[in-house]
């Protein structure tokens, strides 16, 4: 495999500023400077430890390392479901931190999809409940959810399941319906914490697949945390974390991905 090492910058650089008539996109996610403190007194843990990362729309990122050096901490603040002790994180030029609570979550509902290890599928909810549930709530109408939702299962090859409940769905099953539920808002990224980790290989590659496709298709970007180098070889780039920070990263090319590149 042809994978070229990209030394990432260092910490506490900024973006070089736009040349005057160029036109520079910017990255739909940028943090800076994130350092995470878990407890208080004596009793802390330092989970991130200086970490700057962008991430371009129509991008894929792998996030890989040992157990407990940061991945799903990182994950969640890029996610603004924590904030981080020091550092920033911004989602297209706006500060996740400056956003209030309600703010945060509407943004969360809006721009941002999650597809965890187990799916996180609400169980006494149907296949096509569990996917309209958060559009509602976002404030689509359920007539244009239930259409959405019907066509994201469909695509992701369940149709005839959409009334079925998780328990009546296989694992794999399941995490497609997750990532129906993660997509049908056309979000600018998806978030994926182990997503095929539950799965046997050969349901977690296919599952795999959709998951990049699907969000390659819609142009969203995509951040995955796993332990699997497999997995982290579909998406275009891999950073290694050690002890709560990026020690490493690689960048993929396209052809390697099983992209066209059409998209990006
Ligand atoms: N809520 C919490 N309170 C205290 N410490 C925490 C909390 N969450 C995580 N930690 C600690 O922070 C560090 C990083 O945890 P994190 O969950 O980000 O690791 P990880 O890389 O995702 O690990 P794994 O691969 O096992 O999922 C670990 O030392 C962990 O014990
Ligand atoms: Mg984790």
């Amino acid at each position: 495999m042809n994978i070229s090492p990209l030394a990432s910058s260092p910490p506490g650089t900024s973006p070089q500023p736009a040349q005057p008539g160029t036109v520079t996109p910017s990255p739909v996610l940028s943090a800076r400077g994130l350092l995470m403190t878990y407890g208080t007194g004596g009793t802390t843990t330092r989970a991130l430890d200086g970490v700057d990362l962008d991430l371009d729309r129509a991008d894929s990122l792998a996030v890989m390392g040992p157990s407990g050096c940061g991945k799903t901490t990182l994950l969640h603040i890029l996610a603004g479901i924590l904030t981080p002790t020091t550092g920033t994180v911004l989602h297209e030029g706006t500060d996740l931190a400056r956003l209030g609570d309600r703010r945060r979550t509407r943004l969360r509902r809006s721009d941002f999809g999650f597809v965890f290890q187990d799916g996180q599928l609400l169980p006494e909810l149907t296949a096509l409940e569990n996917v309209i549930l958060p559009r509602m709530l976002g404030g689509t109408s359920r007539r244009a959810a239930t259409a959405e939702a019907a066509s994201w299962l469909d695509r992701l090859g369940l149709s005839g399941m959409h009334d079925r409940r998780p328990t009546q769905l296989s694992g794999g099953q399941a995490q497609r319906v997750a990532i129906a539920r993660a997509l049908a808002g056309r979000p600018s990224v998806v978030f994926a914490d182990e997503p095929t980790g539950a799965l046997d290989q050969a349901t977690g590659q296919a599952v795999l697949q959709i998951l990049v496709d699907s969000c390659r298709d819609t142009g969203a970007a995509l951040v995955m945390v796993t332990h699997d180098g497999t997995v982290a070889a579909a998406c275009r780039r891999t950073v290694t974390m050690q002890d709560g920070r990026i020690a490493q990263e690689f960048v993929r090319p396209v052809a390697e991905t099983g992209s066209t590149g059409a998209e990006r």
